[in-house]
């Protein structure tokens, strides 16, 4: 059992967190990842732009009071702002933002205090992820499940992990790029 700063905040037994996939990953699925000890994520994609993303509210009733959490795509998110707060009022564990500039939507989750997690796929985004308030940055590499960019986890992670050991020590990193996201650094 891994204990570490990310266990502690969340009050995980175990450290395994899975991805947030619209209309893959629902209140069940992470409910059942949070009840075994983990962190569990419900994806909440497009925030309605498609017209076919996942009822928020309706997946955090089959999380049946689990804590979890609710990860946007963010170029959508930016589309449909009010779905933030429809994550927000619903108390979710953390709000995990991937694929945009997590910035303009850190004020209303810091508020809220609810953590906040950016995954992110170049040293570029670390930076804006630092100045959104970032408690968690994931380092998703190329092989990860899905919207990856274009650099591999090999050399993406541990240039990630160098950056913030010099940057921001105290924000912790996970890594995203296999069937679930594992610790990039246990304690730096
Ligand atoms: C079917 C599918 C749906 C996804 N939906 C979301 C989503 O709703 N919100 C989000 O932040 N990321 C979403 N993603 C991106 C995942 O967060 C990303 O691919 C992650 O790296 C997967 O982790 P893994 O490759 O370590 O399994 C989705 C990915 C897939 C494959």
């Amino acid at each position: 059992m891994l204990d570490t700063r990310l266990t502690q905040r969340f009050g995980l037994t175990h450290l395994v967190l899975n991805a947030p996939m619209a209309l893959v990953a629902g209140g069940a699925l992470a409910a059942a990842v949070s009840r075994a000890g983990g962190l569990g994520l419900i994806g909440g994609g497009y925030a309605g732009t498609l017209g076919a993303e996942p009822d928020l509210a309706l997946e955090f009733e089959r999380a049946a009071g689990a804590k979890v959490g609710v990860g946007f795509i963010t170029w959508a998110l930016a589309r449909a702002p009010a779905q933030l707060d429809v994550a927000l009022a619903l108390k979710p564990a953390c709000i995990f933002l991937s694929f945009g500039d997590a910035r303009p939507f850190a004020a209303r989750i810091h508020a809220a205090g609810v953590p906040l997690i950016c995954q992110v796929q170049t040293l570029a985004q670390v930076e804006s992820a630092l100045a959104a308030g970032a408690f968690v940055i994931v380092a998703q590499g190329t092989e990860a499940g899905g919207h990856g960019g274009a650099r591999g986890s090999f050399s993406l992670i541990p240039e990630v992990v160098d950056h913030l050991a010099a940057r921001a020590p105290n924000v912790f990193l996970l890594a995203a790029g296999g069937s679930r996201m594992a610790e990039g650094s246990q304690r730096r």
